[in-house]
């Protein structure tokens, strides 16, 4: 199109439009609005160099900056570019999703697409042509690239994608290092300006593999908020057949350019038209609470792909898993053998070293502590031969996911817990030897199924075969995907470790229940307090998080004897199950540490995983968050389903959220649900940072003219997370919704209520 007749269509259109453009001989540029008309948007080619920038009632958020990337070979594609079309469109739906923090979502955007092309060579005799899709919503902008068919490009590589987010000065930050393999870093809090002498130290605290290329490279999802008390985020969306970003901070100009993964030969994505990259989501938000309401990243991934979705639910567990990870028994089975080459290495004829935790005895007492106190499901690690010799060794066949130790029985085991209600969960440690996890992919899976497990932990500890490869290259993006669509096909749930921080795949693939993916609790004391008020803004962005709470016994001096003091007291343990948001939830600590503490234990039992509404009622990220949640009912006791107590009638079946929602006794079984009606249910749970702080706590969310129980669990007087972790008060009241609580949370506390109505 010649550009003075898409001049004339272009002042045409904006007569039509709400949203507004601008065209002149050498600048085109497109006003877009958001639904509510807070947030504005402009697009602009200028002397043939496309940009964006980004404002809220008139204050600039995101200045000018540039799109487009810089390919291998040469070919540049953030100049030289014409407007040859744009499309607008306005778009609003609801959609329900298979769990989450509410019962449904809306998805409300002003979209603008820009078709862009730079001139015809003589040679190619077509022009490349790079379209960008922009939708603004209410609460942020979602963008991203898109090659059509009809291009001079077709099959090409990225050297580096040059999209840039512009700030308007030195904001406060919460962010960690960037890093292509791990982002099991502390957070931490600073201004822009000081992250480049900062990120020093991060690193050397930091995980395992690290390759940081910048001094003020950091990792996406990046919240900040600025002086006049803007929250902005930066993520990404919908991570597909493409590397992870990191953002490389100018820290003169206060401009974050992408910086993406490479994969071993460097390459940072190898595309094909048609096809389109990830989105680039900046959310603004006037308040805290606004950002852990905001379902931007979400609402810019694609609807569910799976039709039944019935299998898929929420999951409270306990797992075989702390006892290792504090050093109370091990994940091996012998020390006999230094290397172990799985089908050849008899462990039958092995001594073993007597402190193999996945046997059947211990396994047994867990089933039956998880049974008793009403869990769905157990999960169990060092059950399978290759624990041996399984940790930076860069092995290739290091585990077969099919083989048990001599003293797991595997059959016996599944039946044995399903008579009781639980599940056991399968744990598959790929040890980053991702070409041999896809070998063993789907016997491993037959196996499950076989077997009635219906979830897997999975992990990717060390550096990754391919060798070369990094945890966040488009190679290894492509096989999580694909671990996630196969484990589909069978019906299985997916909680991955140390896999890629989440881009909210979940919404298509709500299979993907867990991810760690971030610093959880097994880094034990290396957890600072403060830690986990920053992760719902950040690295939840993207989807829930396996975090392991519930740490009861803070001193591991009294249970394994490592010389570790965790940072939290017994309040905030409870208060993360209502602030951290995951469907897939683990009461993390030992059977023996809750059997001392059974009445706080109580909360844990008694908390939901799954929402239909939530209310983020006060928050600031790096000081504390409170949060208040009413747990969805049609999903309650979905994870009995299938076992064989259920049918059976016995006791225990019946988990212990839904016995607290229909207010049954310890033992029910499913018949006593026939006919039992619910009771309205609340949840509150506060967490703070190494700050004491006071809450005068409003119930106005409660439905008005009912009586409920209020059950407060809060930390003693005295408690303190350094001095005196484990004190804590447990308080019934009777209240209504003009209630307001007065409560007190210690040095990295917390408190947790549940609240039923009163019949
Ligand atoms: C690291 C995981 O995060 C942890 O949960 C697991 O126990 C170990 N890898 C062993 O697989
Ligand atoms: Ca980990």
């Amino acid at each position: 199109m010649k550009k003075s007749s898409l001049f004339l269509i272009i002042l045409a259109m904006a007569m039509l439009l709400p949203s507004s453009i601008c065209a002149s001989d050498d600048q085109t540029s497109f006003v877009l609005k958001s639904p509510d008309g807070q947030l504005e948007m402009q697009f602009t080619v200028a002397d043939g160099v496309p940009t964006y920038s980004l404002s809220r009632n008139g204050q600039a958020v995101i200045l000018p900056s540039k799109l487009g990337f810089e390919l291998r070979g040469g070919t540049k594609l953030d100049r030289d570019f014409r407007l040859t079309a744009f499309k607008t469109d306005d778009f609003d739906e609801t959609w329900q999703p298979v769990w989450g923090e509410e019962a449904s979502i809306r998805n409300h955007y002003k979209e603008l697409l820009v078709k862009l092309k730079q001139p015809q060579t003589e040679k190619e005799k077509k022009a490349v042509a790079m379209d960008i899709r922009f939708r603004l919503y209410d609460d942020g902008l979602g963008f991203r690239y898109e090659f059509p068919l009809e291009n001079a490009l077709v099959y090409f590589q990225i050297k580096e994608e040059l999209t840039q987010f512009a700030m308007t000065g030195d904001h406060t930050a919460w962010w960690i290092p960037g890093d292509y393999s791990t982002q099991e870093f502390n957070p931490t809090q600073s201004r822009l300006s000081e992250i480049r002498h900062l990120s020093d130290d991060v690193h050397k605290r930091g995980g395992w593999p690290w390759k940081g290329f910048s001094q003020t490279g950091v990792q996406t999802a990046l919240q900040m908020k600025t002086d006049d008390g803007i929250y902005i985020n930066i993520h990404e969306a919908a991570v597909l057949d493409y590397p992870t970003t990191n953002l490389d901070l100018d820290d003169k100009n206060f401009v974050f350019t992408t910086h993406l993964t490479p994969d071993a030969e460097g390459v940072k994505g190898r595309l094909q038209a048609p096809c389109k990259t990830p989105w680039r989501s900046i959310m603004v938000c006037k308040s805290a609470t606004d950002v852990l309401a905001s379902r931007l990243v979400l609402n810019l991934n694609e609807p569910c792909a799976i039709d039944d979705t019935s299998w898929i639910h929420p999951v409270k567990y306990m797992g075989v898993w702390w006892e290792m990870i504090s050093g109370v028994s091990q994940w091996s089975y012998t020390n006999d053998y230094p290397s172990v080459q799985l089908g050849v290495t008899d462990y039958a004829k092995s001594k073993p070293h007597g402190n193999h935790g996945a046997n059947n005895a211990n396994v047994r007492r867990y089933i039956d502590f998880a049974s008793e106190n009403g869990f769905d499901g157990l999960l169990i690690e060092g059950w399978n031969e290759g624990w041996e010799d399984w940790y930076g060794k860069q092995k290739d066949f290091v585990f077969d996911f099919l083989t048990p130790y001599p003293d797991f029985d595997l059959p016996a085991l599944n039946k044995y817990a399903h008579e009781k209600g639980i599940r056991l969960i399968m744990h598959h440690e790929t040890s980053s030897s991702t070409v041999n996890y896809e070998r063993w992919m789907e016997k491993a899976y037959n196996l499950m199924n076989e077997y009635g497990y219906n979830a897997v932990k999975s992990g990717y500890v060390g550096k990754i075969i391919p060798y070369g490869e990094y945890h966040y290259s488009q190679p290894l993006i492509n096989h999580y995907h694909y671990a996630i669509t196969e484990a589909a096909r069978h019906k299985i749930m997916v909680n991955a470790h140390e896999a890629v921080r989440p881009t909210g795949l979940c919404r298509t693939w709500p299979n993907m229940i867990g991810n760690e993916s971030a610093m959880g609790t097994e880094f034990r004391d290396a957890i600072k307090p403060g830690h986990t008020t920053i992760f719902p803004f950040t690295r939840l962005q993207g989807g829930p998080m396996d975090y392991t709470p519930g740490i009861f016994e803070m001193d591991l001096r009294k249970t394994s004897g490592w010389n570790n003091q965790m940072n939290h007291t017994i309040c905030n343990q409870l208060g993360l199950y209502v602030t951290f948001y995951s469907p897939l939830q683990m009461a993390a600590d030992l059977p023996q540490s809750y059997e001392k503490f059974m009445d706080a234990f109580q909360f844990i039992k008694d908390v939901a995983v799954d929402w239909d509404k939530t209310i983020y009622i006060d928050a600031e990220p790096g000081d504390y968050i409170i949060t208040a949640r009413h747990p969805k009912l049609s999903t309650l006791n979905k994870a009995a389903e299938g076992v064989s107590a259920l049918k059976d009638g016995k006791k225990n079946a019946i988990n212990s959220v839904t016995r607290f929602v229909y207010a049954l006794p310890d033992d029910a079984t499913a018949a006593d649900l026939v006919g039992a009606t619910p009771r309205d249910v609340w949840y509150v749970g506060g967490i703070t940072d190494e700050q004491s702080r006071k809450v005068n706590l409003k119930l106005d969310f409660l439905k008005p003219g009912t009586k409920y129980e209020a059950i407060i669990y809060a930390d003693a007087p005295d408690a303190d997370y350094q001095t005196n972790p484990q004190a804590y008060t447990i308080t019934r009241k009777t209240v209504n919704h003009k209630t307001v609580l007065k409560l007190k949370m210690a040095r990295a506390g917390g408190f947790a209520i549940s609240l039923r109505e009163k019949k």
